[in-house]
C-alpha cells in the first residue's frame, strides 16, 4: 500500500481509493470497495487497465521489451538455463541448486508415461482432427485417470498433479502428432532430456534407430523456455478463472488449452506461417502490407503486434536467432519463407503505420518457420506452445490456490438489454 490514494468524485459522493504498489511496474488503484461505497462498477472490456490479481511469478515491461521470470531476464534463462530449470523457477520461485535440479528432473521424468488406456482416447478422434482439439479432450481426460492428484486442498496432490502435467504434456502432444500422421505411438525414453525425449517421441519410428540432433534439441528446449509463462494473458487468466471455482487442475489446464487455440493468442504461430506461405515471394509483400493497413480489410499481419509489448518482443529476438541456428543446421538457409519473413519484418519496422501503432514482431513470427524446418506440421505449432505454457499455467494456478485472499472470480457487467417486461403468450406475439 502507498501513502497516496485516488480520489473519485461521483456526483455528490466522494471516495478515497487506496493505491497499491508492486515491486516494479505501475501502481494499481484498489477498487474492491467501490461497489459497496458507490453502487457503481468499473468498465474495462479486454482488461486494458485492469490488474486481475497479485502475482510474484512473471513481470513484463511492454514499453521497454522486458520479460522477467521471478526477476530473471528471459534472455539469460534462454541462454544459460534449460526448460526444466525454468519450470522449477516458475513453480518454486528460486533457481534450483544442482541437487535440487537433479531431484526435480527425476521427479518430472518418472511421470512421462501416460496411462495405457489413454491411447484409446486418441483412437476415438478422426485422424484429420486438429491436434489442438485432441489435446483439449485428452488433457481434460487426465482428471479421469489420476484421481489421486485432484484434491486441490492437499499441497502434495497439487504438486503431483503439476509434475504429472509437465511430464505428460510432451507424451500427449507427440501422441496427438503420431495419431494424426498414422504412425505408432512412441513411448518416452527417460534417459533422454526433456526436449530430446519429445523429439524422439515425435520423429522416431519402430523400424529405424533415431538419433537426436543436439542443435535441434537445444532449439526445442529454448522454444519451450520462451513460451513457459507470460503473466496474465488470455489463457492464463482462463486457467485462473476456471481454477477459482475449485475445479481440478487437469480440467483447468484443458480450459487454458482451449483459450490458447485462438488465432489472436497461441494460434498465431500457425496463422503466421500460413500467411508467410500465402505471401510466398518477397515481391508480393507490399500487397499484404497494404491490406494490413486497410481499415476495410480484416487482414492483419500475423505475428505482429501485442497487447502488452509496444516494443520488440524480447522472445522474438531470441527466436529469430534460434531460427537461423536451426535453418543453418538443416541447410535451409535459403528457405523462401525465411526470406519473406526477414523482408516483411524489415519493411514493417520502417513503415509509418507499424511505427505509429508500435507493432513489432512477436514470438509467433519466427517460431513457425523454425518448427516447420524441424519437421512439425503447422497444426502442431499451437500444441507445442500449449506444452511449454503448461508450467506457467500451473504455477499461476498454484499461486492462486495458495493465496489466502482467493475467491471465485466473478466479473460484473454493464447491462444494456431489455429492462424487466412481462411475458407475452405465444398467441399474442
Ligand atoms: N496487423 C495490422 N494492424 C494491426 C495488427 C496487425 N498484426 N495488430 C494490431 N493492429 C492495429 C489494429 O488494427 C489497431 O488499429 P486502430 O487503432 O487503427 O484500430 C491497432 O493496431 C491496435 O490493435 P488492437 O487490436 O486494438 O490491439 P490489441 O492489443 O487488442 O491486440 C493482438 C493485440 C496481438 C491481438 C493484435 O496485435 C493482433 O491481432 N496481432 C496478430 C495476431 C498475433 O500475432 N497474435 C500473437 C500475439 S503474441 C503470442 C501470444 O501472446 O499469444
Amino acid at each position: 500500500m502507498t501513502d497516496i490514494s485516488a480520489n473519485l468524485v461521483l456526483g455528490d459522493k466522494k471516495v478515497d481509493l487506496p493505491v497499491k504498489s508492486g515491486s516494479i511496474g505501475p501502481d494499481v488503484i484498489d477498487i474492491g470497495a467501490l461497489y459497496k461505497n458507490t453502487g457503481t462498477f468499473t468498465y474495462d472490456p479486454g482488461f486494458t487497465s485492469t490488474a486481475s490479481c497479485e502475482s510474484k511469478i512473471t513481470y513484463i515491461d511492454g514499453d521497454n521489451g522486458i520479460l522477467l521470470h521471478r526477476g530473471y531476464p528471459i534472455e539469460q534463462l534462454a541462454e544459460h538455463g534449460d526448460f526444466l530449470e525454468t519450470c522449477y523457477l516458475l513453480l518454486y520461485g528460486e533457481l534450483p541448486s544442482a541437487a535440487q535440479k537433479k531431484d526435480f528432473d527425476h521427479r518430472v521424468t518418472m511421470h512421462t508415461m501416460v496411462h495405457e488406456q489413454m491411447s484409446r482416447f486418441f483412437t476415438g478422434f478422426r485422424r484429420d482432427a486438429h491436434p489442438m482439439a485432441v489435446m483439449c479432450g485428452c488433457v481434460g481426460a487426465l482428471s479421469a485417470f489420476y484421481h489421486d492428484s485432484t484434491d486441490i486442498t492437499d499441497p502434495h496432490q497439487r504438486m503431483v498433479a503439476s509434475l504429472r502435467m509437465i511430464a505428460k504434456m510432451p507424451t500427449l502432444a507427440a501422441m496427438a502428432y503420431k495419431y494424426h500422421i498414422g504412425q505408432p505411438f512412441v513411448y518416452p525414453q527417460n534417459d533422454l532430456d526433456y526436449a530430446s525425449n519429445f523429439l524422439r517421441m515425435c520423429f522416431a519410428v519402430p523400424c529405424e534407430e533415431y538419433k537426436v540432433n543436439p542443435v535441434l534439441s537445444r532449439a526445442m528446449d529454448r522454444i519451450f523456455i520462451l513460451h513457459a509463462d507470460h503473466e496474465q494473458n488470455a489463457s492464463t487468466s482462463t486457467v485462473r478463472l476456471a481454477g477459482s471455482s475449485g475445479a481440478n487442475p487437469f480440467a483447468c489446464i484443458a480450459a487454458g488449452i482451449a483459450c490458447l487455440w485462438g488465432p489472436a493468442h497461441g494460434g498465431a504461430n500457425e496463422a503466421a506461417l500460413n500467411m508467410l506461405t500465402e505471401i510466398g515471394t518477397v515481391d508480393r509483400i507490399p500487397e499484404y502490407i497494404a491490406r494490413a493497413k486497410d481499415k476495410n480489410d480484416p487482414f492483419r499481419l500475423m505475428g505482429f503486434g501485442h497487447r502488452v509489448y509496444k516494443n520488440y518482443d524480447p522472445r522474438a529476438k531470441i527466436m529469430q536467432k534460434t531460427t537461423h541456428e536451426v535453418l543453418g543446421e538443416l541447410g535451409h538457409k535459403d528457405d523462401p519463407l525465411l526470406q519473406v519473413a526477414m523482408e516483411l519484418e524489415r519493411i514493417a519496422l520502417t513503415d509509418e503505420y507499424f511505427i505509429e501503432k508500435k507493432l513489432y514482431p512477436n514470438i509467433d513470427f519466427y517460431s513457425g518457420i523454425t518448427l516447420k524446418a524441424m519437421g512439425f506440421p503447422t497444426t502442431m505449432f499451437t500444441v507445442l506452445f500449449a506444452l511449454a505454457r503448461t508450467v506457467g499455467w500451473i504455477a499461476q494456478w498454484a499461486e492462486m490456490i495458495e493465496d489466502p485472499q482467493q475467491r471465485i472470480g466473478r466479473p460484473r457487467q454493464l447491462y444494456t438489454g431489455e429492462p424487466q417486461r412481462d411475458y407475452v403468450p405465444v398467441s399474442k406475439r
